[in-house]
């Protein structure tokens, strides 16, 4: 069964202390929530164990994930943290190949795979993200960079695995630029997303969650998610504000 999920990616913001009360506020204000959404935050690293911590103490509801993890298991990888880690710290998910972890930090599919395989091993969901840049778009090359995306890296897994897998499709136009996909144009990618994934795995293609990312916010999230194939929102700079978050959140 697809889910519905909300999840707010916190990007490099926030202390510690911030995050603390962000984290407290979104699980307050979600307690009394009964439409069936499940909620995710994502904070930095420094910031996973006391969230955790404030979580539990709320009761559970929203779910912790983190931003990136390392494409190895343990050892010598300074500076790195790896998906086992975060699973001890009370990670459910990962986010795994974000447009500025592709950009900024050169990850290349081979990587991702790498990550996406250690997250799953150490039995976190990875939220992976797809997207196109503008002159992609532009050129009408869109299609063809999201299905290699795909392809390049989620069909390497095998079934049971991709299973736990959820898509984050991120126009990169989109992030942090106030300029939101139409919800038409949302609805084509997700549904042609889901048809890339059924190509190799027929049988769960109907069950994946495929969530949008960019610019999304409370005056356009219902829109976005009433389209069929959209299953939720990967939410950046609108997650740091509890009430729009809640607000983004109860447009379902
Ligand atoms: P904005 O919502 O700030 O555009 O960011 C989207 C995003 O990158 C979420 O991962």
């Amino acid at each position: 069964m697809r889910k519905k999920i909300v999840a707010g990616n916190w990007k490099m913001n926030t202390s510690v202390e911030e995050g603390i009360l962000l984290a407290k506020q979104i699980s307050f204000l979600t307690k009394d929530l009964e439409n069936g959404v499940e909620v995710i935050i994502a904070p930095p690293f420094t910031h996973l164990a006391g969230v955790s911590q404030v979580l539990k103490n709320e009761g559970g509801k929203v779910h912790l994930s983190a931003q990136n993890c390392a494409d190895q298991l343990s050892g010598a990888y300074t500076g790195e943290v790896s998906a086992k880690m975060l699973e001890d710290v009370g990670c459910k998910y990962v986010i795994i190949g974000h447009s500025e972890r592709r950009e900024y930090y050169g990850e290349t599919n081979e990587t991702l795979l790498k990550k996406i395989e250690q997250a799953l091993s150490a039995g976190l969901s990875p939220i992976f993200c797809v997207g196109e840049k503008l002159d992609e778009r532009e050129s009408n090359r869109h299609f063809e960079v999201v299905a290699e995306q795909i392809t390049e890296v989620l069909y390497k897994l095998k079934g049971f695995d991709m299973s736990k897998v959820i898509v984050a499709y991120e126009p990169v136009w989109a992030i942090g630029t106030g300029k939101t996909a139409s919800s038409d144009q949302a609805e084509e990618m997700h549904a042609y997303i889901r048809r890339v994934i059924g190509g190799k795995f027929p049988a769960l293609a109907d069950d994946i969650s495929i969530l949008y990312g960019g610019s999304c916010k409370p005056s356009n999230a219902q829109e976005i998610f009433a389209k069929e194939n959209v299953d939720g929102g990967l939410i950046g700079g609108a997650s740091l504000v509890a009430q729009d978050f809640i607000a983004i959140i109860k447009s379902f």
